[in-house]
């Protein structure tokens, strides 16, 4: 029979779950180093213009494919156009490549946020990151030797992921945003109090803030914006697309999306206080330079704040908070991203929620589980996520605003969409962010990643490991997203459009 789609309750429920997505771990730990990097406090301005000119206008797309068209990104883009299917397959399989890594990474902060009370690191944080705790194998390629102190928090991370989704859109993804969200940003607050009263702290925000203008000439620094963004966003890859189609007819779509916007820059720009106010400290007690201390991503976490936290007075507290702040952000975030690959193959096959969950929900876990607790998963983590982010997410998104924009007649629809339920209207400028700025900066990042891939590689992998798990993944989600399209969907209704 036919099933009515699950909705939001409210306009709340569905704030607090985009929030719950967008906040991850791109604003704790890729944010404030990215924007140290690309000219401190004058990243500011090339970050705010990307913000409004691709950021917020792309989330407008999303909600407005997903409300419009009331389903999944297979669905929604089967809906807008016969052949345009296969668009919302692929970014499906790319939420399913993030998903099986991501939730990886919040097992080991997991474990870390425990580790901060018995400081298991001792003196040497880079040696227990690599030696004890993820026991790397110095061998670049695929062994199935597990890693007993990551498997069991992986697993248990999947379990948590699967239960919460099982509950479904508002018991499950809005109720468990609404206290995991509130509470983040909590722990958030109290650990940037305590970092600014650290000594040094100042010295901190003094690098991460001290303007160097002479950059703003660079494009460097604007593609590291727009990227930022992109990324930090959570658009364009089936997200807010699929959040969106649980929105009752009457929403107002564009209010709701400004503020996810801002709350997602505020808490990043808050989370480069806190992470440089205790950068500032340990380099002021080492004698060191900020720059000497600053290190991105995976470093950041898991070596430079362990530093920071048997250093540092109250030092355990201070670890509990960034840590779980971590898991609490991962988790909300993968949630939604699991959510995008639940949702299409739910609404493809017409299956139950449970069973949709069950049916998704293990298998991803079970290949998760296999590749990445072991002590070759390190690299393979590192490969995919750089893979999928520059030649999957970057890519879906680029022929998406194009394919919406060539025809003419997708965009003024969808912003007619946009103004019959909201309260701020979108327009030409609208139109013109979407369909003439975005597409120009998305190809020139493409570009310029590609160039680098094949000049340098990646890393010091060996060839054939890029090979198949870069460039081989990335082409492979593309063939497969346009095999799928191909798949008979389980009731014509699908193909209806809802309006
Ligand atoms: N917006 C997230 C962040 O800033 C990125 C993300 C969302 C990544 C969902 C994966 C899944 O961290
Ligand atoms: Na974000």
């Amino acid at each position: 029979g036919l099933r009515t789609r699950e909705t939001f309750s409210g306009r709340n429920a569905f704030i607090f779950a985009a929030i719950g997505s967008a906040v991850g771990l791109g604003n704790i730990w890729r944010f404030p180093y990215v924007a140290y990097e690309n000219g401190g406090g004058a990243f500011i301005v090339p970050y705010l213009i990307a913000l409004v000119t691709a950021g917020i206008p792309l989330l407008f797309l999303d909600y407005a494919i997903g409300h419009k068209f009331r389903g999944s990104p297979p669905m929604a883009f089967r809906r807008l156009h016969k052949k345009a299917e296969m668009f919302g397959w692929w970014q499906v399989l790319i939420c399913f490549v993030i998903a099986v890594y991501y939730a990886v990474i919040i097992a080991w902060a997991a474990c870390y946020t425990w580790f901060s009370v018995t400081k298991a690191w001792g003196d040497d944080p880079a040696g227990f990151l690599m030696g004890e705790f993820l026991q790397v194998s110095d061998e670049v390629n695929v062994q199935f030797s597990f890693v007993p102190g990551v498997l069991i928090p992986l697993i248990l991370v999947w379990v948590a992921a699967i239960a919460i989704l099982a509950f479904g859109v508002q018991k499950g993804i809005a109720r468990s945003a609404m206290v995991f969200i509130p509470l983040l940003f909590v722990m958030f607050i109290i650990l940037v109090v305590q970092s600014l009263f650290l000594p040094g702290a100042l010295t901190g925000l003094e690098a991460l803030f001290t303007p160097d203008w002479s950059r703003m000439a660079d494009s460097g620094i604007w593609i590291a914006a727009y990227g930022q963004i992109f990324f930090s966003l959570s658009v364009a890859f089936g997200i807010m697309l699929t959040y969106s189609s649980y929105l009752k007819k009457k929403t107002d779509l564009t209010g709701s999306g400004f503020v996810v916007g801002f709350t997602n820059s505020g808490f990043e720009i808050l989370a480069g206080i806190g992470v440089f106010a205790a950068l500032g400290f340990i380099a002021v007690q080492n004698g060191q330079a900020v720059d000497d201390v600053a290190a991105s991503g995976i470093g950041l976490a898991f070596i430079g704040f362990p530093a920071i936290i048997s250093q540092a007075p109250a030092g355990a507290l201070l670890g509990v908070l960034f840590f779980a702040s971590l898991v609490f952000a991962g988790f909300t975030s993968m949630v939604s991203i699991l959510e995008v690959v639940i949702s299409s193959v739910k609404d493809k096959l017409g299956l139950s929620r449970v069973g949709a969950t069950l049916g998704v929900g293990i298998p991803m876990a079970i290949i998760s589980i296999l590749l990445f607790p072991t002590t070759t998963g390190l690299n393979l983590l590192d490969v995919t996520d750089a893979f999928v982010n520059s030649f999957g997410i970057v890519a879906v998104a680029l022929v998406v605003v194009i394919f919406l924009t060539a025809g003419f007649t997708a965009l003024p629809k969808l912003r007619d969409h946009l103004n019959k339920t909201s309260s701020v209207k979108m327009g030409r400028t609208w139109m013109m962010f979407v369909g003439g700025i975005t597409p120009i900066i998305l190809g020139y990042i493409l570009i310029d990643s590609l160039q680098t891939r094949i000049a340098e590689g990646y890393g010091d992998m060996p060839t054939w490991f890029v090979g198949v798990f870069g460039w081989g993944m990335a082409i492979a989600l593309v063939v497969i997203a346009y095999l799928l399209s191909k798949l008979p969907w389980s009731s014509k209704s699908a193909l209806h459009d809802p309006d």
